[in-house]
């Protein structure tokens, strides 16, 4: 490609270090939309003739057709998937191939391929996640009234229901979503016609390549364009707060199927067996999606730690962008479907979560509410007064609507039987109705909203 210049071949440590065919062939349909555009906009332009783009044109069509039939060869002296594509065109149609390159660089090709690839990435990813709120909902709404033990340093507090529960995680993916389509956004710009760094003096029309690859406009600045890894990183942002939600919950399904919580059943297509303790189910599913969630940041900080020296314009070491990016992608797309999977077929077990919430002393909180609202006790002196009923019911080894009243009495004697009303778990999650609050009418009421909003079809994006 650059032989005019040199009087030796690449050492084989050069040929293997530079290349990147074993990874960037997965560019290869980008690589050959690009290039399809690029040649249009050469012919239209003038800039080569009608005959030689319709050539070249069908030339790359042929080759698509290659590669999806047989994959994409590996030649390392071709190094990347732009040389490999117009190695086998060369083949193909004859010299004539070798106008493709006119008026572009592989700086602003890599950069626009690289785009197109994320991007449908980011919808792919878009998709997962809409499965996976609906899954959430669908388990939500089945549990907007199932109590659950609340937790604050996973020591009981009060009681919840686990349709609030699940709903918080559909309120991170809504976030996720949001945060891929912003990226999305920054990300619409064509890099194509930069060239190498600087621009082209040939008469090319960018506004033409932009639209047929469904970008919004041309980037404005060629450094910036050939340079810029912005929207790979903020990808990779982006998947690793996802891959954070989600490994949070995983772990959370790891806690609740340990033996001694017993909050829920996983379902046996994702989970393994122990080959030595026949009575073993293990989580490994959520095992993994915690784990993986640590691959991903590591894929995001691999990048900033590649990107953060690099002067303008184009280095080598940007090659080494998409690895993460794919790993990353990967990763998250699995850890999504494993969760929506964990999501849909778990076995909860309501009665097993309620006994456990009727433990802890989770309703304390409503016994200091109710000494405020119905005896105009000060909360401080309220959050006394109970403190004194938690601790004699902990010495007496009962929950707390099983004092005697008497004994209630005596520690305070301005409750009376009414009190006992506050004290259930059933009634602890009904009063607590404020907007966005663990009530299963208020939970029922986000869930029917989310809905709503997740059939609205989407703002046009498919661009
Ligand atoms: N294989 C290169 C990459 O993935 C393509 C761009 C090469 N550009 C260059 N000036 N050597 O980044």
């Amino acid at each position: 490609m650059w032989g005019g210049r040199f009087a030796e071949g690449p050492s084989a440590i050069m040929r293997e270090i530079n290349a990147s065919i074993p990874f960037d062939k997965a560019l290869w349909r980008q690589d050959i939309a690009a290039s399809k555009a690029h040649v249009a906009m050469l012919g239209e332009t003038g800039i080569v003739t009608k005959d030689d783009a319709a050539t070249i044109s069908n030339g790359l069509d042929q080759i698509a057709a290659e590669y999806q039939a047989d994959g994409v060869p590996e030649d390392w002296d071709l190094e990347d998937i732009h040389m490999t594509v117009e190695a086998r065109l060369t083949e193909l149609v004859g010299p004539v191939a070798g106008r493709l390159h006119t008026a572009r660089s592989r700086n602003d090709q890599v950069a626009t391929d690289f785009k197109l690839w994320v991007r449908a990435e980011m919808d792919r990813m878009d998709s997962a996640l809409h499965l996976f709120q609906q899954a959430l909902l669908a388990r939500a709404d089945e549990h907007a009234a199932s109590i659950m033990p609340g937790f604050t340093h996973l020591q009981t507090a009060q009681p919840v229901t686990l349709g609030h529960h699940l709903m918080a995680y559909y309120e991170m993916i809504r976030r996720d979503r949001s945060r891929f389509a912003d990226a999305r956004v920054r990300l619409n710009e064509s890099p194509l016609g930069s060239a190498a760094l600087a621009g082209t003096g040939f008469p090319i029309d960018r506004n033409m390549t932009a639209q047929a690859l469904g970008f919004d406009r041309p980037t404005a600045n060629s450094l910036d364009a050939v340079s810029d890894r912005d929207f790979a990183l903020d990808f990779l942002m982006a998947a690793s707060q996802c891959a954070l939600h989600l490994s949070r919950l995983a772990e959370e399904f790891v806690i609740w199927a340990s033996q001694p919580f017993g909050f829920v059943r996983l379902p046996d297509s994702l989970s393994t067996g122990s080959s030595i303790m026949p009575q073993k189910k293990n989580p490994d599913a959520a095992e993994l999606v915690r784990g993986h969630a640590g691959r991903v940041i590591g894929c995001a900080t691999s990048l900033m730690i590649t990107m953060k020296g690099l002067p303008l314009a184009y280095s080598k070491d940007m090659q080494d962008d998409k690895p993460p990016v794919f790993e990353a992608a990967g990763l998250l797309e699995l850890s999504i479907a494993a969760m929506t999977g964990m999501i849909a077929d778990s076995d909860f077990n309501p009665e097993r979560m309620r006994d456990a919430a009727e433990q802890g002393f989770a309703t304390a909180t409503d016994l200091a509410d109710w000494l405020v609202t119905q005896g105009d006790i000060p909360f401080r002196e309220a959050h006394h007064i109970t403190g004194a009923a938690v601790k004699l019911a902990e010495s007496e080894g009962v929950a707390l609507d099983q004092l005697q009243l008497s004994a209630l009495k005596d520690i305070d004697a301005r409750i009376d039987e009414r009190v006992f009303d506050a004290l259930s778990v059933g009634s602890s999650v009904r009063a607590r109705s404020s907007y966005g609050g663990t009530a299963p009418a208020e939970v029922r009421a986000r869930v029917a909203e989310a809905k709503a909003l997740l059939a609205k079809p989407k703002p046009a994006e498919d661009k």
